[in-house]
C-alpha cells in the first residue's frame, strides 16, 4: 500500500518543521486528521509502548499511574485501556492534540506541558512513557528529548526502565527517511519509573 499524497504532505511537513514552538503550531492544525492520516502510515508506536508497558509492570494494572507524555490525540490511552489501565495521565505541548485527547474520556488529567521546557507533573507513584521516531530527519529531536529525560533522571524525579528501539514503526514518506529501504521508519519506547520520595528524616 502506497502512502496517499495527501497524507505524505501534511506527515513531511510536521516532520520538517525544525523548530519547536512551529512543530507544536503544526501539531495543531493536523489534530482532527492525525489519526486518519496514521492509519494510513500503519504507524504502530501506540500498540508498541502499551505491550511495553504491560512488560514492565509486574502488578495489576487497574491501579497503576500513567504519564503518557506527549500523549497527541489518545492513540496510547486507547491501547492501555484495552490493557485494563484505568490511572491514566497526559501531556502534551499542543493544544490542538489535548483537545482530542480530551474527547476520549479516557485520560484522568490532562495538561498542556512542554518537555524540555516545563518541569513535567509527576502523579505519585507510577511509570511515564514516550515515543518517537529514529528517522533521520527528527534525530535531532530526538537528542533533546534524550536530554531531557537524562535531566529528569540526574534529578532524581524518574529513573529509566527502558529505551527499547523498534523497526518499521511507521511507514516511510520519502525514500531519504528510509535509508535501509525498508519502506519504513524505526523508533523508540522510553519507559520511566518515577522514583520515590525519600522520608524526611526527623529531628
Ligand atoms: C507523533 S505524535 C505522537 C502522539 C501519540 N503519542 C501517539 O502515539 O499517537 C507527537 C506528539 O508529541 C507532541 N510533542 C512534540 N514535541 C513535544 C514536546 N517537546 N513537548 C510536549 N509535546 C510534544 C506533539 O504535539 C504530538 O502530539
Amino acid at each position: 500500500m502506497r502512502v496517499p499524497a495527501g497524507v505524505r504532505e501534511r506527515v513531511a511537513s510536521v516532520h520538517g518543521a525544525a523548530a519547536l514552538p512551529e512543530r507544536l503550531r503544526l501539531y495543531d492544525g493536523w489534530a482532527a486528521r492525525y489519526e486518519q492520516d496514521v492509519a494510513a502510515l500503519e504507524y504502530r508506536a501506540p500498540h508498541l509502548a502499551a505491550a511495553s508497558l504491560a512488560f514492565a509492570f509486574p502488578a495489576p494494572p487497574a491501579g497503576a499511574r500513567l504519564l503518557d507524555v506527549a500523549c497527541g490525540t489518545g492513540l496510547v490511552a486507547r491501547e492501555l485501556h484495552r490493557r485494563g489501565f484505568r490511572c491514566l495521565h497526559g501531556v502534551d505541548g499542543s493544544d490542538g492534540m489535548l483537545e482530542q485527547a480530551r474527547s476520549t474520556g479516557l485520560y484522568r488529567q490532562l495538561r498542556r506541558c512542554v518537555l524540555g521546557r516545563e518541569p513535567l507533573p509527576s502523579p505519585a507513584g507510577g511509570f511515564l512513557c514516550l515515543t518517537t521516531r529514529s528517522n533521520p530527519s527528527n534525530l535531532r529531536y530526538k537528542a533533546e528529548l534524550e536530554a531531557a529525560l537524562e535531566r529528569l533522571e540526574r534529578q532524581g524525579a524518574w529513573q529509566k526502565v527502558l529505551a527499547q528501539e523498534v523497526e518499521r514503526w511507521e511507514r516511510a514518506t520519502s525514500e531519504e527517511e528510509s535509508p535501509q529501504g525498508t519502506d519504513y521508519i524505526s523508533g523508540v519506547v522510553y519507559i520511566y519509573q518515577k522514583c520515590p520520595v525519600p522520608p524526611l528524616k526527623e529531628g
